[in-house]
């Protein structure tokens, strides 16, 4: 299979983890026999610096014609980064929310899931951390805070500021139903997440995932209020199966999920549409603190990429390959610094790069 692949490096970090997933999806596809065709294109800070805007139409229309994109991260450091002194429509996140709408990638996943290896890097309780844990957030993407009206005005001498939060029943219809089409091919059993007992767009969420569930009726659909899911996210996370949520909740909780998995530099994301194109990308952000120092972690990356090859592609065997390949990696001791914890072996601690390495090393055909 020949895979066009559109590929936005981004900002900070993103050049060294993405290097990493494409090193690994090359072994992949040489070994697996398969062709991958690529373009580089520019989206956030770095097309703000060459295009003076983070978003160009050009870049849509690439990614449009791609069958998937593969991203780093995009931004960098607020206090420090001329991009910060732009209007807010401007600024780097202001062209993946563009891109996100533009590509229609209304559904996210964010799969966290606890290698056993990883149990020691796992804040949590030490028992709870042995039980493991494996669940599936769906954040509803193109809807919601992140894309309401907004305004900051002045009324005698008071500064307003205004952010609107809309759904429609079309929109909480369409995300609900992939998640409960995910939900069917594992635990059967979603937990849709909300604040029904204040907002009337929960209230709503409430209902219409209500009417999805009635042509699901393996599935088991709970609802929880989402002060209560970020608490039970730390408490018992291995009561999750898929958690399915709006914009800004699942922004929140996919950071407190990844963390719990031992790093947020584990976390990968698909962002999908109703078709098998698909946008995927680390959870985490564009760590400019450590960008061009070679400790990055690129496993969310390369786990990315595996998700990509299972979802855009149906290459199931070559996403188990990678994702072997990681644990495989993680098995035998290697650990980026992030992942490292006290009885990790010093020298089995690998730059971003030796990881990418390490990992494309262990990728095996069948
Ligand atoms: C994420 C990020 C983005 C978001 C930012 C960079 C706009 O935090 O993908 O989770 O809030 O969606
Ligand atoms: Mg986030």
């Amino acid at each position: 299979m020949n895979m066009n692949i559109a590929c936005i490096a981004g900002d900070g970090i993103g050049p060294e983890i993405t290097r990493e997933a494409l090193k690994v999806l090359g072994q992949t596809a040489a070994v697996c026999g398969h062709t991958i065709q690529r373009e580089d294109l520019l989206m956030g800070g770095a097309s703000i610096d060459a295009y003076g805007v983070p978003l160009t139409q050009e870049t849509v229309e690439r990614c449009q014609a791609a069958d998937a994109v593969l991203m780093g991260s995009i931004g960098g450091d607020a206090k420090t980064s001329p991009w910060y002194r732009l209007s807010p429509d401007k600024r780097p996140e202001a062209g993946l929310l563009g891109l996100r709408k533009a590509l229609r990638l209304f559904a996210n996943l964010r799969p966290a899931f606890l290698y056993p290896e990883l149990a020691e890097a796992c804040p949590l309780r030490e028992e709870t951390a042995k039980k493991g844990f494996d669940l599936m957030l769906v954040r509803e993407l193109t809807g919601g805070l992140y894309f309401g009206d907004r305004k900051t005005q002045e009324v005698d001498g008071v500064r307003i500021a205004t952010d609107t939060l809309v759904y429609s029943e079309e929109e909480i219809r369409r995300v609900a139903r992939r998640a409960f089409d995910i939900a069917m091919t594992r635990r059967k059993k979603v937990t849709s997440v909300d604040k029904a007992n204040v907002l009337d767009s929960s209230r709503l969420w409430r209902t219409v995932t209500e009417e999805v569930a009635k042509d699901y009726p393996d599935i088991t659909l709970e609802h929880m209020l989402v002060d209560n899911c970020a608490m039970q996210i730390v408490l018992d996370p291995a009561q999750f199966d898929v958690i399915l949520t709006e914009n800004m909740f699942g922004d929140i909780l996919s950071d407190e999920a990844s963390m719990i998995t031992g790093s947020i530099g584990m976390l990968p994301s698909a962002s999908l549409n109703e078709s098998k194109f698909g946008l995927y990308e680390p959870s985490g952000g564009s760590a400019p603190d450590i960008a061009g120092k070679d400790v990055a972690n690129p496993l969310a990356t390369i786990l990315s990429a595996a998700l990509m090859l299972r979802t855009t592609f149906g290459l199931e065997k070559e996403a188990d390959a990678v994702e072997r390949a990681v644990r495989e990696t993680l098995a035998e001791g290697y650990r980026t610094r992030d992942i490292a914890s006290a009885t990790t072996d010093k020298e089995k601690i690998l730059g971003c790069a030796a990881m990418g390495d390490k990992v494309a090393e262990h990728v095996k055909g069948e």
